[in-house]
């Protein structure tokens, strides 16, 4: 392939407009592609459709020279490379929706015949092992020969970060495509990137086995915090920090708190549980992480329970509804479970978000009290409940005063170290046993 000049990229959600940013960043001229015209009219205004740190002022810079957007790929007459980046949803049963992938893979493959081209093909969704082989290849015939599988790993709240440093670079497929990826990305990556060329069906269960096991060591050190809670004098930070020096355990994503959310580890941890059962095998390890993850939202719910002795008509504050701090995604977020929970237990609900409050209002119209001043969370409640590491929370003090039952259930420990006017309650520390 020679020098790209025009590149695709389909599907504008997370990764697919941060991957578009940061191409236009050097200097590519690139199309973003997708169905959504409401979302490709926010996009022209300058407005990103979610919350990520930085990306709304790239888009701006982008939008002036680089970037365009259409909803019909046929409107675009070439491309040297397409990247496929469009969701791979959650079905009922845990394995994953591929009618994005299918229909963009048609699209593109119309396209490239009607034109007389053959760009390299890039497929950076998630798909299971054999997606590549079973489903994409029977559509795009000739055309998968020159097509690779380049997972991503960018976290939502430091997306433009990730992409701009990947840590690793997958690409799966045959020779010709993958080695002309990988000298594309060894050309816009100043620094030196390990480049790891391999299968497709490797590419594609590298995704799952990294995700998987990042939320096996959420889930590990989650089980190992319910085990703190029971012994005073006992932290789980402690217990994380120590094994955390252990090379071969490696102190990243050993923070416990109420159980991973978003958009990928419930969703790939699940995929993956539902590849085995298809194999015939299942997975009693997978399911384990799933299990636990799913307790220890329970642990939270019994965490107040233990502290606010009757629940109905009790006023509770919740600290942080998106699933991660630095996002306002809500998706499979711990709190928007736990409020539900309580909800039913008829339990008057306030919530706080530095950014996430108007998705929770598509969720739970006038049913719980947004705020937008942590002290008029705080305000009567019986308790209060810290569930996302947002940084402004660290600086909360006197606001618990506001509280007619200062009680603190810090989920994420945030606030260990600080003299409160509150009763707190660290999970995973043990000051309250909770059976
Ligand atoms: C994840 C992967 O990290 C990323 O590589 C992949 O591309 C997409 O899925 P993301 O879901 O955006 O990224 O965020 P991440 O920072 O991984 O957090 C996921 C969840 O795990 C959050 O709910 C977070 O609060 C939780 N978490 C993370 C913990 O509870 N403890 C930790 O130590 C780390």
């Amino acid at each position: 392939m020679k020098q790209p000049n025009k590149i695709i990229v389909i599907g504008m959600g997370f990764v697919g407009l941060t991957l578009a940013i940061f191409l236009t960043s050097k200097k590519f001229n690139v199309i973003g592609v997708d169905t959504d015209q409401n979302k490709l009219n926010t996009l022209l205004q300058g407005s990103t459709p979610f919350y990520e740190p930085g990306l709304e002022s790239a888009l701006k810079s982008s939008l002036k020279k680089y970037l365009s957007f259409t909803n019909n790929l046929s409107s675009v007459d070439a491309a040297d490379i397409v990247f496929v980046t469009v969701g791979t949803p959650p079905m009922r049963d845990g394995s994953i929706d591929l009618r994005y992938i299918k229909s963009s893979t048609k699209q593109i493959s119309e396209w490239c015949n009607n034109n007389h081209i053959q760009p390299v093909i890039v497929y950076k969704s998630t798909i299971l092992p054999g997606t590549f082989e079973n489903v994409i290849k029977p559509i795009l015939k000739s055309l998968s020969e020159n097509t690779t599988v380049n997972p991503e790993f960018l976290r939502e709240g430091s997306a433009l970060q990730d992409t701009i440093h990947p840590h690793v670079i997958v690409i799966g497929g045959k020779e010709k495509p993958a080695l002309s990826l990988k000298r594309f990305y060894q050309k816009i990556y100043e620094q030196k990137i390990p480049i790891k060329t391999t299968s497709a069906t490797n590419a594609e269960l590298i995704k799952y086995a990294n995700n998987s096991f990042l939320a096996a060591k959420i889930s590990f050190i989650n089980t190992i915090a319910n085990i703190c809670q029971r012994f005073p004098d006992s932290n789980v930070d402690d217990v994380a920090e120590v094994i955390g020096l252990d090379p071969r355990i490696g102190n990243l994503f050993l923070k416990a708190g109420p159980g991973y959310g978003g958009s990928c580890f419930p969703k790939d941890v699940q995929a993956l549980l539902s590849l085995t059962k298809n194999l015939g095998t299942g997975s009693d390890f997978l399911n384990a992480i799933h299990k636990t993850n799913k307790q220890q939202a329970e642990m939270v719910l019994k965490l107040i329970t233990k502290q606010v002795k009757s629940l109905k008509n009790s006023n509770i504050s919740i600290l942080g509804l998106a699933f991660k701090e630095n996002s306002d995604d809500i998706r499979e977020s711990v709190s928007i479970s736990l409020i539900e929970k309580l909800l039913t237990k008829k339990v008057n609900v306030r919530v706080h978000d530095p950014r996430a409050i108007d998705n929770a209002k598509s969720v739970f119209n006038n049913k719980v009290m947004y705020c937008t001043d942590v002290s008029d969370c705080l305000r009567s409640s019986d308790c209060a409940v810290l569930l996302t590491s947002w940084k402004q929370y660290l600086s909360l003090g006197k606001e618990f005063s506001k509280m007619r039952n200062p009680i603190l259930i810090d989920t994420r420990r945030l606030l260990a170290n600080k003299k409160l006017p509150v009763k707190y309650v660290g999970l995973g520390i043990g000051n309250e046993i909770v059976s």
